[in-house]
């Protein structure tokens, strides 16, 4: 799949999700539906914004035994959505089986399977939070290393990163393993509550391969202007 800007619905039901994408007359988008939405719509959703062209990326983020993930991971590929993740801390093991799930679920509908991510250490966990909550005595920047070569081991497309981190991802892990980067804002933007930003030039610049925006597009005065001059920036 070629790089693109995935916009993240963080809107809590569909009323206001349909409000924001009746506003894309013209264009298909790459959307981000997290857990907010999708727990409190349901499949119905998905079904939803697919009707309407859309590519969707399913983030929920998986972590439980194998077993239970690799039957999870059925389910969502009958939705058809273009990409889903995991957590890396689930082991090689639950990343392997997500895949499996996913690739035999595909197989069976003669679909395409959905790309498959995995998040390595969420943003919200600094260093030093994950040595002592989580008992992991190695870097920050180790461990991201690691998971992410874990999730390659496991067959995995890519990892959630950040944008600093895609150069270090891409030379252990190679150029086509994915990078899918959210922390993006524009020049003029608030920071809300993300600590580190990048632009999507500068996202560009160090090579992700897709980025997430959430508020810069969805919380603008002219959306579907932000969502234009987010792309241009970031594909030109
Ligand atoms: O509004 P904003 O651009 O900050 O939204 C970013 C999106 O990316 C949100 O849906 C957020 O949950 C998600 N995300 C993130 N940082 C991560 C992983 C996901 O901001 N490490």
């Amino acid at each position: 799949m070629p790089k693109a800007v995935i916009v993240a619905l963080d809107f809590p039901n569909k009323q206001e999700t349909l409000a924001f994408l009746n506003q894309f007359t013209e264009e298909k988008l790459f959307v981000k539906v997290g857990m907010e939405l999708f727990y409190s719509e349901g499949p119905a959703i998905i079904r939803e914004i697919k009707s309407r062209g859309h590519h969707i990326f399913l983030d929920l983020k998986l972590h439980d035994i194998p077993n239970t993930v690799e039957k999870a991971m059925s389910v969502l590929a009958t939705l058809e959505v273009d990409m889903v993740n995991v957590h890396a801390a689930g082991t090689i093991d639950m990343m392997a089986a997500a895949l499996k799930g996913l690739t035999n679920q595909a197989a069976k509908q003669s679909k395409k399977r959905p790309l498959i991510i995995a998040v390595t250490q969420l943003t919200s966990t600094d260093e030093a939070r994950m040595q002592k909550d989580l008992l992991i005595s190695s870097s920050l920047e180790e461990t991201v290393k690691v998971y992410a070569q874990n999730a390659k081991t496991a067959g995995l497309d890519g990892v959630v990163c950040s944008p600093h981190e895609v150069q270090m991802i891409h030379e252990v892990c190679g150029a086509d393993f994915l990078t899918v980067t959210p922390g993006i804002r524009f020049l003029d933007n608030d920071k809300d509550d993300q600590v580190r930003v990048t632009t999507p030039e500068k996202a560009k610049q160090l090579g992700s391969d897709f980025i997430v925006v959430g508020r810069p597009i969805t919380k603008a005065k002219d959306p579907v202007l932000a969502y234009k001059n987010c792309q241009q920036a970031f594909l030109k």
